[in-house]
């Protein structure tokens, strides 16, 4: 056990910090997180593209980390984020907190009651994240204990003004992709350093494990590989420079295909050339190029509702449909995603299910139109991936994950500094994909005020399927063409009216009883 075996306190958070999983691989550190749902006006706010902004009173699913920070121990839930690289949590004298200490649920600092703080005297701390939230406050050094390791000397933010609730996040990224680094023109090691510098782990390395929708917890394992929590084969493909500034800021992969099958036959949505995704486990659904969405949108018959979002009946997860994405080009790693993981809760905070006219549940669907943000690859995608982010190769291991992982059966494999992810049997070619756009990202899930929603619809996939065998360049189009004995789901579907407007922007006619709605 040794490093693993830091003496913890006595705060009750604290039993729930000792690491879920007794790494028994020396260099590697691993722990479960959980999924929570938050109402979403507690996370930070989406720009949205949405005409509507009111509400906000949905809940959704976001992940958390457990940790303390300080000495004696002050307990937080901070939200993993691959898509940032810095730790900030709110100051327990930060506006937002001493407005209502309800905004500030999962933890708050102080370090009056720190013995171990120190002013590290760095500039102040700024963050902006795409969604439109922006945090200031001040740098601090103090103890992190996570996944039951202790950090002694951990650079993190403490939130004094925010326009958001006050939930603190971990970022994961890249030190380059520090705020500092664009704001200030300075980095500091972030976590994933530390535990390396303090032997920890032997490599900037971590492999991510969401496990499935149903399921609460997930697992992040620093520094190591756990071949139990994924099938077939590990594959790596290079991590692309950022375009602008030439250099590795973000977790961004060639995105190379998209196919859609389902009774042996299947529908091609690749993108016409690679493109640049970023994968952001603090983004909760996976935006994807307009043109693109859009097609899908039609094919499953999503309604884009003004408090609700992207909306589809619950019923959709049956429809036997899988999206294959590929990466990297030849050779490169396949993750298949089953509908049913885009077809996600729409709950309210009154714990009300929203439901069509007809009475049908509605749930969200998790893929977004990305507009002007950057091709996302968020949690709905990630939860049936493997990934290894592997920061010190600046390789990114995939493979599909294993939802049936125990905690009890892992098999982990420890990182080293030289020898590059184990166990990846091939590399994808490609490495030609530059990233242009430059943030932090983040965007959590779409808005809801409860109630009802419009129009019974009794739609479901209609995806125009082709043969799988048959070589199609694009996809089916909008509307789904109305071949219906190639409908892969339950049988004949009538189309809604649907078009697409120039800017990729989907319009849905007459389902709402006179509301219409853009985005
Ligand atoms: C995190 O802490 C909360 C609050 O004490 C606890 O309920 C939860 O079980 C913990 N989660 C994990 C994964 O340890
Ligand atoms: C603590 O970390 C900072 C960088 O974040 C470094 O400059 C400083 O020397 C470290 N202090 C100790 C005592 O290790
Ligand atoms: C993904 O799905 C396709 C089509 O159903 C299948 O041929 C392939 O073996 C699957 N790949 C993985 C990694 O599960």
């Amino acid at each position: 056990m040794g490093r693993f075996a830091a003496a913890l306190g006595a705060v009750s958070l604290l039993a729930s910090i000792v690491p879920a999983i007794a790494a028994p691989e020396p260099g590697t550190v691993g722990f479960t997180f959980e999924k929570k749902r938050v109402a979403a006006k507690d996370a930070p706010r989406r720009m949205s593209r949405r005409t509507i902004t009111a509400g906000l009173d949905n809940e959704i699913l976001l992940y958390f980390i457990n940790c303390t920070v300080g000495t004696p121990p002050q307990p937080f839930s901070l939200q993993l984020d691959t898509g940032s690289s810095d730790i900030w949590f709110p100051a327990a004298n930060a506006d937002i907190c001493q407005q209502d200490i309800q905004n500030c649920p999962v933890g708050t600092y102080d370090a009056s009651a720190s013995s171990s703080y120190v002013n590290p005297n760095l500039p102040e701390f700024q963050i902006q994240y795409v969604d439109g939230t922006q945090i200031s406050g001040a740098y601090l050094s103090d103890v992190l204990n996570v996944g039951g390791v202790q950090l002694t000397n951990m650079t993190m933010a403490a939130a004094l003004q925010a326009n958001t609730r006050g939930i603190g996040i971990m970022g994961v990224g890249f030190e380059s992709g520090e705020s500092a680094a664009t704001l200030n023109g300075f980095t500091y090691p972030n976590v994933i350093n530390v535990m390396k510098n303090e032997g920890k782990i032997n490599s900037l390395a971590y492999s991510l494990w969401l496990d499935d929708l149903a399921s609460n917890t997930g697992v992040i394992l620093f520094g190591g590989v756990d071949t139990n929590k994924y099938h077939g084969d590990l594959v790596s493909l290079p991590i692309q420079l950022d375009g602008q500034t030439g250099t590795i800021s973000s977790f961004t992969v060639a995105w190379t295909g998209l196919t859609v099958h389902g009774s042996g036959q299947s529908s091609d949505f690749s993108p016409s050339e690679p493109a640049p995704a970023i994968l952001d486990s603090g983004t909760t659904d996976t935006l994807l190029p307009d043109d693109i969405a859009n097609q899908i949108f039609n094919g499953v018959g999503v309604l884009s509702d003004p408090s609700f979002g992207n909306v589809v009946r619950c019923s959709l997860a049956d429809d036997d449909l899988t999206f294959s994405f590929t990466f990297g080009g030849k050779g490169g790693p396949v993750v298949n995603v089953s509908l049913s993981e885009f077809v996600t809760p729409l709950l309210t905070t009154d714990g009300s299910q929203p439901t069509f006219n007809n009475g049908d549940p509605a749930c969200s669907f998790a893929i977004e139109a990305a507009g002007q943000n950057p091709i996302l690859f968020g949690d709905s995608f990630l939860r049936s991936a493997y990934v290894v982010y592997d920061l010190e190769n600046a390789q990114i291991g995939l493979a599909q994950t294993n939802f049936d992982s125990s905690q009890g059966k892992s098999n982990v494999q420890a990182i080293s500094a030289s020898g590059g992810i184990p166990n990846v049997v091939s590399t994808a070619s490609l490495a030609s994909v530059a990233q242009s756009f430059t943030g932090i990202p983040r965007i959590t899930q779409s808005s809801a005020t409860g109630g009802e929603i419009g129009g019974g619809s009794s739609r479901s996939a209609t995806f125009n399927l082709t043969p799988a065998t048959a070589t199609s360049t694009s996809g089916s189009g909008s509307g789904g063409g109305g071949s219906s004995n190639s409908n892969t789901a339950s049988g004949n579907f009538r189309l809604e009216r649907t078009s697409v407007l120039a800017a990729g922007v989907v319009l849905v006619g007459f389902l709402f009883g006179g509301g219409l709605m853009f985005y």
